[in-house]
């Protein structure tokens, strides 16, 4: 039964990866840099911003990073917040948003400058220059959620979709509605909220 499933998805997504480049290059066939580029130089456009995105996920210290952050929500993509907030955080584990993530020293500064090497800052995956400019010159923060960024981006997502959501509770469990969280994706054209289902807008 799992198995079935397992395959199933695994089908799915190669179809999917197989059918969605040409298809969205032939559904946007009239918009601008489809005009400009051509069918092909978008593909190579939709392959540069997938590795764009996933540098933070081939680096060695990933491994450790999702081992130590990544048990009690996403192990958020380094590239969503800038250095000065991960080191906020990564100051204050002990009285971590109420849990206690303390970690020894040598795993703090390990794991601090890994995620310094892909803060937003450092990291060229769109929101992360998008999340770069929405911060600068603005006070330190400690939650991705609190950004004007984020705000801005989940304004019309209501309560009883989030808080009053038993699949979901929190904003900062973003895989519940952004399927490829972990893989440092969360396109818009992706979201599916748990018992509401894809977002369109
Ligand atoms: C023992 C569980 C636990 C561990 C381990 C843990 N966290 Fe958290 N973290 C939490 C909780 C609880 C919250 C608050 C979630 C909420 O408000 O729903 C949180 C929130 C966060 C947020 C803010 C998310 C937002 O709302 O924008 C960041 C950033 C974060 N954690 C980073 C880390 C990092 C980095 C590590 C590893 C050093 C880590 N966490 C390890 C429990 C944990
Ligand atoms: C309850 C569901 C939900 C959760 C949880 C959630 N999001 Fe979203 N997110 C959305 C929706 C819906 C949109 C699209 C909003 C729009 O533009 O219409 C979105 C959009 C985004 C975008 C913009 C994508 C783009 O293509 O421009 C980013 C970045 C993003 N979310 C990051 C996050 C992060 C990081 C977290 C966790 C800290 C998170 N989201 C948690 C529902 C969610």
């Amino acid at each position: 039964m799992n198995m079935n499933k397992t395959l199933m998805i695994g089908a799915a997504s190669l179809l999917a990866l197989g059918l969605s480049l040409p298809l969205a290059s032939q559904l946007s066939a009239d918009d601008d840099s489809a005009r400009e580029g051509g069918i092909i130089q978008r593909w190579f456009g939709e392959g540069d911003k997938h590795s764009r995105q996933s540098a933070y996920l081939k680096d060695s210290d990933y491994a450790r990073y999702q081992e130590e952050c990544g048990s009690c929500h996403l192990a958020y993509p380094p590239g969503l917040m800038p250095g000065s907030a991960w080191q906020r955080v990564m100051g204050g584990l002990s009285d971590h948003f109420g849990d206690n993530a303390e970690l020894d020293e040598a795993s703090v500064l390990q794991l601090q400058a890994y995620l310094l090497r892909h803060s937003s800052e450092k990291s060229s995956a769109e929101y992360a220059e998008r999340m770069a400019r929405a911060t600068q010159g603005r006070p330190t923060m400690m939650r991705i959620t609190e950004t004007q960024y984020f705000i801005g981006k989940h304004h019309e997502v209501s309560p009883e979709m989030v808080k009053d959501n038993p699949d979901v509770k929190s904003f900062s469990q973003c895989q519940t509605c952004h399927g490829r969280a972990d893989q440092g994706s969360f396109d818009e054209h992706e979201v599916s909220i748990p018992g509401f289902g894809r977002w369109e807008d």
